[in-house]
């Protein structure tokens, strides 16, 4: 159990793999609520279960992020359910990697809608609870291709990006209401992320890479919790983490 972070209500995005699946159970060992959404039903529902059977308090709803509405019954599901959102952690994501000549349009579309759209309905279904609370968290998954453009990853890039924008954008209103925003960006972290590269030059380049300097997910849980469980006066706007063995 950690004090900052006992009873607090979480919800997560892209709670079936990957950021999201680990972080809901490092939170909830740690005495969170988490609220998990994906739109792997049987992921999250399974991993609610898991995490209920062991003691915690965990609540799955089907969510894709490209769907405001969805989105919005997610955080209001936790409302309902346990009278309050404390941390949105806006992690749900899509890396597909291409030159741009490639013309992967329905990428480019999705990982707008994915990474860019889907924090932004994140921002708008919680930012009205919190307000309300005068009190929350906001916990955006940017990269560190959010601080640096590579070829074929223009796009991702962008969406990265902008996940910064925003965050700092919000950071800045939302002090009236007493609200705190960390922006995570991480390196490489073995998930199902590269995974999704269709591109046949990109994808084994990058999936050996991963395959090369890659580590464990929990060093994403760990970050978010070192944010939450700092004092409520005390807001980490930023973490940037590598493996020790990526230079680029
Ligand atoms: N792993 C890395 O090296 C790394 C580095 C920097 C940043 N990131 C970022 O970290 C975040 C999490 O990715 P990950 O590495 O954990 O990869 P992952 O294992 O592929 O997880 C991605 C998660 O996003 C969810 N998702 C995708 N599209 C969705 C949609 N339309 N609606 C709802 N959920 C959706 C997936 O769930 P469903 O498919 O079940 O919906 C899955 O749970 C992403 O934003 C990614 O860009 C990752």
């Amino acid at each position: 159990m950690s004090e900052g972070i006992e009873n607090k209500v979480a919800v997560i995005t892209g709670a079936s793999s990957g950021f999201g699946e680990v972080t809901a159970r490092h939170l909830s060992a740690k005495g969170a609520t988490v609220v998990l959404g994906a739109r792997r039903t049987e992921r999250i529902e399974s991993l609610a279960r898991e995490l209920t059977d062991e003691g915690g308090k965990a609540l799955a709803v089907t969510t894709d992020v490209t769907d405001r509405g969805q989105v919005k019954r997610l955080v209001d599901s936790a409302v309902e359910a346990y009278g309050r959102v404390d941390v949105m952690i806006n992690n749900a994501g899509l890396m597909q990697q291409s030159l741009l000549e490639s013309q992967k349009v329905d990428e480019w579309d999705n990982m707008i809608d994915i990474n860019i759209k889907g924090v932004l309905y994140g921002i708008a279904a919680a930012l009205p609870h919190m307000q309300k609370q005068q009190s929350g968290h906001f916990i955006n998954v940017s990269s560190v291709a959010g601080h640096k453009v590579t070829p074929g990853g223009s796009v991702y890039c962008a969406t990265k990006h902008a996940v910064r924008a925003l965050s700092e954008g919000l950071r800045m209103e939302a002090k009236p209401y007493n609200l705190r925003t960390t922006i995570i960006s991480p390196g490489a972290v073995a998930t199902e992320l590269p995974s999704h590269i269709t591109d046949e030059q990109a994808g084994p380049q990058i999936r050996d890479f991963y395959e090369d300097v890659a580590i464990p997910a929990d060093s994403f849980a760990r970050t978010v919790a070192f944010a939450i469980e700092q004092p409520g006066d005390v807001d980490v706007n930023e973490i940037l983490f590598r493996p020790t063995q990526q230079e680029r």
